[in-house]
């Protein structure tokens, strides 16, 4: 069958409601610090030389605001930003389509750009480095190659696993930016930003709750504020005190750590059912029933910056602080 060339079926138009929460510019923009003063300096130097932003790689744990950022970079750069991610493209025709409809200076943003087949990362190379596409024309040996130009533009690629990007493709990223897991101060501002965007009364001391509770991760953050409205809406007055946020995130099973029933069941799990570990990641998924690579990009790296997990040579292994969270006795020792 002929593979359309020109088709926009892999664009996400991503300008829900959740945009609207988000913030728009650098100077709104929470956290991130270091981040966010060099991408300010490559963005002015860029400016000044009314040249387009260099490409930008964006890796670090779900939910800390890459595809934010993404957009935060486009606004400051005064271009529109168009969205797509790895899965999504399917075939080089579909990346081809994206890069010739860009406008100049336009930001491609490429979500879990580490899932991207290999075949179609080639077709992004030369399109990285020279703005340009190599088409191949006709079958076997009438088959030729054409070069066709392409606008200038940014690509920032974000990922989970700047470790799954091959080397290649990560070489042609002139930025690299790693996101932080964000403070419990951070936290409380965000969640007070948005409570006040959300035209919602809450107390300072529970917004500092759900803050405490939100893993180090905004998205976690803001949606538990949902949640915690409803309650306060529902059972309470509609403000959100402390009292109200504990006994909210109780019901929601998200305890003091901010740890829920999948933290819970795999922690629990790997003390249960394995001593403590060490036991590989793949036999920890098959005993709880969840992905591998879930475990490892979204549970494990939090659950490893708070001192709860460690990674050896043999396998995960529990340490002393979850027997202690737990209140369990250690059998093992
Ligand atoms: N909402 C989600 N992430 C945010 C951030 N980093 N700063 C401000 N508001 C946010």
């Amino acid at each position: 069958m002929e593979e359309r060339v020109l088709s926009g079926e892999a664009m996400i138009n991503d300008l829900s409601f959740e945009q609207s929460l988000r913030p728009e510019t650098l100077s709104q923009y929470i956290g991130q610090d270091k981040v966010k003063d060099n991408l300010a300096i490559f963005i002015e130097a860029a400016k000044m030389r009314k040249e387009t932003l260099d490409h930008v790689l964006l890796y670090g744990p779900p939910g800390l605001g890459k595809t934010t950022l993404a957009v935060v970079i486009a606004n400051e750069m005064g271009v529109n930003v168009r969205t797509t991610s790895g899965p999504a493209i399917e075939r080089p025709g579909d990346l081809a389509a994206i890069l010739t409809s860009l406008q100049p200076g336009e930001v491609l943003f490429i979500d879990e750009i580490h899932r991207l087949p290999r075949a179609i990362e080639e077709v992004l190379y030369p399109a990285m480095e020279d703005y340009c596409l190599d088409i191949v024309i006709g079958k076997g040996s009438e088959s030729r190659s054409v070069r066709l130009d392409l606008p200038p533009f940014t690509l920032v690629g974000a990922t989970t696993r700047a470790g799954a990007v091959s080397a290649p493709l990560r070489d042609r990223f002139g930025v690299m930016c790693r996101l932080e897991y964000y403070s419990e101060e951070q936290l409380t501002d965000i969640v007070m930003r948005t409570a006040k965007i959300l035209d919602t009364q809450i107390d300072w001391n529970g917004g500092v709750e759900i803050a405490r509770r939100s893993r180090g991760t905004p998205r976690i953050a803001n949606r538990l504020l949902r949640r915690v409205r409803d309650f306060a809406q529902v059972k309470g007055d509609g403000i959100i005190t402390l009292k109200l946020a504990e006994e909210a995130l109780e019901l929601l099973q998200v305890d003091r750590l901010g740890l829920d029933n999948i933290d819970h069941k795999l922690l629990k799990g790997i003390i249960e059912k394995f001593r403590g570990g060490p036991v590989g990641v793949e036999t920890i998924a098959a005993s709880i029933g969840e992905e591998a690579t879930t475990i490892e990009d979204v549970y494990e790296p939090y659950l490893m910056q708070i001192g709860f997990l460690q990674r050896t040579p043999r396998g995960r292994m529990v340490t002393e602080l979850v027997y202690e969270h737990f209140n369990i006795k250690d059998l093992h020792k």
